[in-house]
């Protein structure tokens, strides 16, 4: 009871909106969600993404949000409160952002590494090819900048900052949104001509982004498209992992859960809609559809330079602004993924907070270096069912966003559709009269659409349904 009334809880709804959304927006939208899109071929990609979203991430996002706010606790217990023997959920879903941040933080590292770059003038070096090969697969710099990275998370957390974080991403996550757009725009002027003289333009990589191509596509294609929108899914709108309950935990009972959950969704899959259009088109007529399936983690750092660089001498300017947002966003959902780690060892252990940061950031560092070193001293090759050929970096996501994050879901459906049953998280969202919408949607997906499926994409991730 006494922890109960101790619990933070935000301003208002839109305190909460900011600082989910702060988790949500990162890294996943603006980094993750265009290389995906690009190797999945464009169109169709988005179409499963966008109606995934609608149906799997409202589904999801609601029923994390309405159990934080029902138990008030964090995830690690909450589940276990709430059915006896489902303690191991809590687990499950810590373990996921325990994963997520050590490569988070490389991520980091390489929008730091840029950041800096175009401080000092030297846009027009990370805009040549081979820039970003030279730099992920050096042996000390990329450690050395994802260490600063991790460096900044860790004094946030300790100084419990984060209030500074919600009143400063009013102003910062807006102007992202314009800067997004603005890049967009511009991304859709450009025309190259390439060595062999073929010229190709911003508007003809929309075109690819936008439209589905089905003329060639296999059952097995799109079984991979599937898990790769579904993977894609559960990282942005930062799910399956236990942070949404936390966060749901500090909502206040009056708030209209269903509206601010909406908000959260439209701005998230806003963000990543928008950077596929700034990246992909810049993609195209640089490198051709062959480089856009070919690029990977790199993608982003690859082709952005090259739009800047096509801007003139404002590039460099636009640069500086682009990468310095994202490091904003970028810190917010890291902050978001440690406080997620964080509050469970101090919950589970009985540990001081700070103590807790010690052990988490000596864990991140360590598992930062060897992924950094995953390009150099550890490198190999290893061939992942999604048909991407993986470094230590992906298969640490590939094992987080397609393996454990589905058995979380599963399991959160399994429990609230058939054992709690939907209505334990209806009733939460429509508390003191509110309305939710969506409702015949939100049961048949949890009870029957949403785990049978996942289980069908869980098992084509581990690679056992190899006939689809
Ligand atoms: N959702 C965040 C993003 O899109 C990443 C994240 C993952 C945040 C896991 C929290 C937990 O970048």
């Amino acid at each position: 009871m006494e922890k109960e009334n101790k619990r933070n809880t935000f301003t208002g709804s839109i305190g909460f909106v900011l600082a989910a959304a702060g988790s949500a927006v990162g890294l996943g939208n603006i980094w993750r969600f265009p290389y995906l899109a690009a190797k999945d071929g464009g169109g169709l990609f988005l179409l499963v993404y966008l109606i995934l979203a609608l149906t799997f991430g409202f589904t999801l996002l609601t029923t994390e949000i309405a159990i934080g706010r029902k138990t008030r606790q964090s995830p690690l217990t909450a589940y276990g409160k709430l059915k006896k023997g489902w303690g191991f959920l809590g687990v499950l879903s810590c373990l996921v952002p325990f994963l997520i941040m050590p490569y988070y933080c490389v991520i980091g590292g390489w929008v730091l590494k840029y950041l800096c770059t175009y401080l000092s003038g030297f846009g027009s070096q990370a805009a040549q090819d081979g820039y970003f090969e030279a730099f992920i697969t050096g042996d000390k710099e990329p450690i050395f900048m994802m260490v600063l990275f991790l460096a900044f998370v860790v004094f946030v957390v300790v100084w419990e900052v984060n209030k500074g974080i919600e009143t400063t991403s009013k102003i910062i996550m807006p102007m992202l949104l314009l800067l997004v757009v603005a890049i967009a725009i511009f991304s859709l002027t450009l025309k190259h001509t390439d060595g062999e003289g073929i010229m190709r333009t911003g508007m003809e990589g929309l075109k690819i982004y936008l439209i589905p191509d089905i003329s060639n596509l296999t059952v097995s294609h799109f079984f991979t498209v599937l898990m790769d929108a579904m993977g894609q899914l559960f990282y942005s709108l930062s799910v399956a992992m236990g942070i949404m309950g936390a966060y749901g935990s500090y909502v206040k009972e009056d708030a209209n859960l269903a509206v601010s959950i909406n908000q959260i969704e439209i701005f998230d899959t806003a963000v990543a809609f928008l950077a596929g259009v700034m990246i992909l088109p810049a993609v195209y007529s640089f490198m051709g559809q062959e480089g856009m399936q070919a690029s990977g983690p790199g993608l982003m750092f690859r082709s952005l330079p090259k739009v800047f660089s096509e801007m003139g001498k404002i590039g460099n300017i636009v640069g500086i602004l682009f990468f310095a947002l994202i490091l904003f966003a970028a810190l917010t959902s890291a902050v978001s993924i440690m406080e997620a780690v964080v509050s469970s060892l101090m919950d589970q252990f009985h540990i001081s907070r700070l103590r807790a940061v010690v052990m988490e950031g000596a864990i991140a560092l360590i598992i930062g270096i060897l992924v950094c070193l995953g390009y150099n001293k550890l490198y190999f090759e290893l061939l992942l069912p999604n048909g991407v050929t993986a470094q230590l970096l992906d298969l640490m996501d590939y094992i987080s966003n397609n393996i454990l994050m589905p058995i979380v879901a599963i399991a959160t459906c399994i429990l609230v559709g058939w054992i709690l049953k939907p209505k334990f998280v209806m009733d939460e969202v429509e508390k003191g009269g509110r309305k939710m919408g969506r409702k015949g949607l939100y049961q048949v997906m949890i009870k029957i659409v949403a785990p049978l499926l996942l289980l069908v994409l869980f098992l084509k991730s581990l690679g056992i349904l190899t006939f689809i």
